[in-house]
C-alpha cells in the first residue's frame, strides 16, 4: 500500500445495481466508490480538462474530479457488465470523463503514440467483468482491450476476472424477462419498405458531441458526397436527450453507419449507450437484417489502434443480428478532419483516408462489405505530427488566459 501519511485510498469504480451492490458494499468500506447512483453527463470532446481547467472536467456533476482521484488511489477495481468485449456505457463514461489524469501532450510508448503523464506514478488497476456463457474468445477481445487502456492511462494490470452472471442477463446487465416499457416507442419496426434491387435509406450517424464541426462530421460528410443519394446524416448532439426517438430512427434504416471518434481505445460512452439500447430493443422486437459500417477517427497517428473499437462494433453487430460489413479507421483524426475536404486530397497526407472512404462508399451503395481499412498519414510522418500538436496546446490553452506551465497542473489535494 502507498500510505499518504496515516490515510490511504482505493477507487473502485462500478456499475451494479443497487441489489448487487448491497451484497458485496460491505467489503469495500473507507473506499471512494464511483457508482450509477446519480446522472452522469457524457464526454462532450472540449478539451477542457486539458486547456480550461487542467486535470479537471469542465462539466460538473460529480464526475468532474476523476483524473485527481484516479492519482489519490493506491489502487483501482473497476467492475463492469461485459459490453461487447469492453465496458458498459456507464464505467466507459467514467473512463471517458478521466482524461484529466493524463496530459494533452504526446510520447511514444511501445512504439505507438499517447500522451505524457501528469502525474509521475502507475496505477494498479484490477478489472472484474460480468457476463454470461463468455467463451475463450470473448475474454481474449476484453483482455486485449483493457490492456490497450492500461498503455493509454498508464495503468498496471493487477489482475483481469470474468465472473459468470448466474441470472438470465442480456450485455446491457438487464433480465431477459423484463419488459422494457421504456423501449416500447422503438419496438414498432417499421423498417424502409424496399423493393427488389433498392437498398432502403443509408443513415450516417455522427456520434462525436462535437457535432458539425467533429472530425467525424467532416468525414462522414465525404463518405455522403461519395455515396450520393438516399443518404440522412444525424448528429447525435441534437438528439443526446431523446435516445428512444434515435434508435427508433436507426431501427428503421437498413444500412447505418456509425461515425465516431475513439476514446480511451473503446467506444464513446454516449453511443455505447445508444447501442445498448438498441440491443434491447430488438431484443423485444427482432429486427430484419441491418448492413452496419463504421467510420472511427482518433487523435493519435496510428490507426491500428482501432483495432479494439471495429472488434467492439463487430461483436455489437452480432449480439443484435445484423451483418457487419467493415469500417474505416483513421489515423491523425484531427489532422484529417481539417484535411479532408481539400482539393489536393488526392495527393496530400489525407490520400489514403479519401481512398479508404471511396471504397467504403462504394460497398455502401451495393449493400455489400468489405474488410476493415486502416488509413494512416501519407507521406507524413509521425514526429511532425506530434510536433505540430506540441506546438498547438499551448496557443490553445493561451486562448483560454493560461500559461505553458498551467497545463501541467496537479491536482493533491
Ligand atoms: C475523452 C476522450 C478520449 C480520447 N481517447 C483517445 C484515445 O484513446 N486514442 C486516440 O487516439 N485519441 C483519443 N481521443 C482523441 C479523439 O479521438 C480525437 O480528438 C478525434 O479526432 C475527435 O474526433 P471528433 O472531432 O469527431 O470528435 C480522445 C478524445 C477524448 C475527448
Amino acid at each position: 500500500m502507498q500510505y499518504q501519511g496515516e490515510k490511504y485510498m482505493n477507487l473502485l469504480i462500478h456499475d451494479l445495481d443497487e441489489k448487487e451492490w448491497e451484497q458485496i458494499a460491505q467489503d469495500y468500506r473507507g473506499w471512494e466508490v464511483i457508482a450509477p447512483s446519480k446522472e452522469i453527463k457524457p464526454c462532450v470532446g472540449c478539451f477542457g480538462c486539458w486547456l480550461k481547467t487542467p486535470g479537471e472536467c469542465v462539466i460538473k456533476d460529480g464526475y468532474n474530479r476523476m483524473g485527481a482521484l484516479i492519482h489519490q488511489a493506491d489502487e483501482l477495481v473497476v467492475m463492469s457488465k461485459y459490453t461487447y468485449g469492453g465496458f458498459s456505457s456507464f464505467v466507459k463514461n467514467v473512463f471517458d470523463r478521466s482524461i484529466g489524469w493524463v496530459l494533452p501532450y504526446f510520447t511514444i510508448v511501445d512504439n505507438e503514440m499517447h500522451h505524457k503523464k501528469r502525474y509521475p506514478e502507475d496505477k494498479k488497476i484490477t478489472v472484474i467483468f460480468r457476463g454470461k456463457g463468455l467463451t475463450k474468445e470473448d475474454q481474449a477481445d476484453a483482455k486485449r482491450y483493457v490492456e490497450a487502456v492500461c498503455r493509454n492511462f498508464y495503468g498496471v494490470i493487477k489482475d483481469i476476472r470474468f465472473e459468470e452472471q448466474n441470472k438470465a442477463v442480456d450485455s446491457t446487465g438487464n433480465e431477459e424477462s423484463t419488459t422494457y416499457s421504456a423501449y416500447k416507442a422503438v419496438t414498432d419496426c417499421n423498417t424502409d419498405k424496399t423493393c427488389a434491387g433498392d437498398f432502403g435509406r443509408v443513415i450516417l450517424l455522427n456520434a462525436s458531441l462535437r457535432g458539425e464541426s467533429s472530425n467525424t462530421g467532416r468525414l462522414l460528410d465525404k463518405l455522403a458526397g461519395s455515396i450520393g443519394e438516399n443518404i440522412e446524416t444525424i448528429n447525435l448532439s441534437a438528439c443526446i436527450n431523446n435516445p428512444e426517438e434515435l434508435v427508433k430512427k436507426l431501427l428503421s434504416a437498413k444500412r447505418i453507419v456509425l461515425g465516431m471518434p475513439m476514446y480511451v481505445d473503446g467506444i464513446p460512452s454516449a453511443l455505447l449507450r445508444i447501442m445498448e439500447m438498441m440491443e434491447k430493443a430488438v431484443r423485444t422486437c427482432p429486427s430484419d437484417d441491418k448492413k452496419i459500417y463504421a467510420v472511427v477517427n482518433m487523435g493519435f497517428y496510428e490507426s491500428r489502434q482501432i483495432k479494439n473499437v471495429l472488434k467492439q462494433v463487430r461483436k455489437w453487430s452480432k449480439k443484435c443480428g445484423f451483418s457487419y460489413c467493415g469500417g474505416v479507421a483513421v489515423g491523425a483524426g484531427e489532422m484529417m478532419g481539417m484535411l479532408v475536404k481539400s482539393i489536393n486530397g488526392a495527393n496530400g497526407p489525407v490520400k489514403n483516408v479519401v481512398e479508404a472512404i471511396e471504397s467504403l462508399a462504394g460497398v455502401i451503395k451495393s449493400s455489400s462489405a468489405i474488410d476493415d481499412i486502416y488509413a494512416d498519414a501519407y507521406k507524413f510522418p509521425r514526429s511532425a505530427y506530434m510536433f505540430m500538436a506540441g506546438m498547438g496546446w499551448p496557443k490553445a490553452a493561451k486562448l483560454n488566459g493560461l500559461k505553458k506551465k498551467d497545463l501541467l497542473k496537479r491536482i493533491e489535494e
